[in-house]
């Protein structure tokens, strides 16, 4: 598939749901949000088939994220079911890490690649603050469970959060080096106002080159995390939707009110 500025579209990030065992400040209200109706969220048979639609149209990379996507139940038997989709080259993970000791082995039996883990301070008072209560044990445990399943590289996403962890960045900087991990800055983007900047490190943000589509957990294609278009798979059918989010996938963002973090992934 490509858009009206020739850019090859390639990669879905899918949001398998849109809880999260976290709040964290940047992502969610402390209260949290209104959650979706169980009925209103995709299946796995659901979006199975989603996947084999957008692979047959040109799909390669898939991610899933949330929400928390590891809170979804048995989430390796929907890495299987995508991972059987002819075309799919590879499937990665966003994750707040804190469910890897038990799943990073059997989702890499299931077939997924590779993971991205949140970490933005390896103090744990702080990381306590900024996710709301989580605890950075868990998380470091979560990291070694991925590197010793072989979901690798591990790439460890860190939000730069103004005033809150600037001095965080060189002993995150420096455990990543020491655990051979790839560490990705992101700035903590708003997206009613539309403000972001590429991911240093990473090809987020580059509208030029933006090769990709998104799947909310409740079936709509979202063309582009800045802008408030949306495609809704249950009325339009997969195919429609999926061209017509290529079709008007804009330019570049600006700025929305429709999309939350918590239910699209970043
Ligand atoms: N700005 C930037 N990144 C964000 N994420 C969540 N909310 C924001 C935000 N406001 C990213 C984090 C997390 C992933 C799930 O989404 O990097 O790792
Ligand atoms: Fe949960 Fe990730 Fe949002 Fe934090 S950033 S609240 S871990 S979904």
């Amino acid at each position: 598939m490509y858009d009206r500025f020739n850019r090859r579209i390639s990669y879905l990030r899918i949001s398998v749901t849109d809880r999260c065992n976290f709040r964290c400040v940047y992502c969610m209200p402390a209260e949290g949000v209104p959650l979706k109706k169980h009925d209103e969220i995709l299946s796995f048979a659901e979006i199975a088939e989603i996947v084999r639609v957008g692979a047959e149209l040109g799909l390669k990379k898939i991610r899933l994220t949330g929400g928390e996507p590891l809170v979804r139940k048995d989430l390796p038997t929907l890495v299987r079911m995508i991972a059987s989709v002819d075309g799919i080259e590879e499937i990665a993970l966003t994750t707040n890490g804190i469910f890897l000791p038990q799943l990073a082995k059997p989702l890499k039996a299931a077939g997924l690649n590779r993971v991205n883990i949140s970490l933005d301070t390896l103090d744990a008072e702080k990381f306590s603050k900024i996710t709301r209560g989580g605890a950075l044990g868990d998380v470091l445990k979560g990291i070694d469970a991925a590197i010793e399943a072989g979901l690798t590289p591990v790439k460890i996403n860190f939000v730069r959060i103004p005033g809150e962890n600037e001095d965080d960045e060189k002993a995150v900087r420096e455990f990543c080096e020491r655990k051979n991990l790839q560490l990705r800055f992101i700035r903590q983007m708003n997206l009613k106002t539309g403000e972001f900047d590429a991911v240093d490190g990473g090809y987020g943000g580059i509208c030029e080159v933006c090769n990709r589509l998104r799947l909310t957990a409740d079936g709509f294609i979202v063309p582009c995390l800045h802008s408030g278009l949306r495609y809704n798979i249950r009325e339009l059918g997969i195919r429609q939707a999926f061209q017509q989010a290529v079709e008007f996938k804009p330019e570049k963002g600006t700025g929305t009110e429709s999309h939350e973090f918590s239910n699209i992934g970043g």
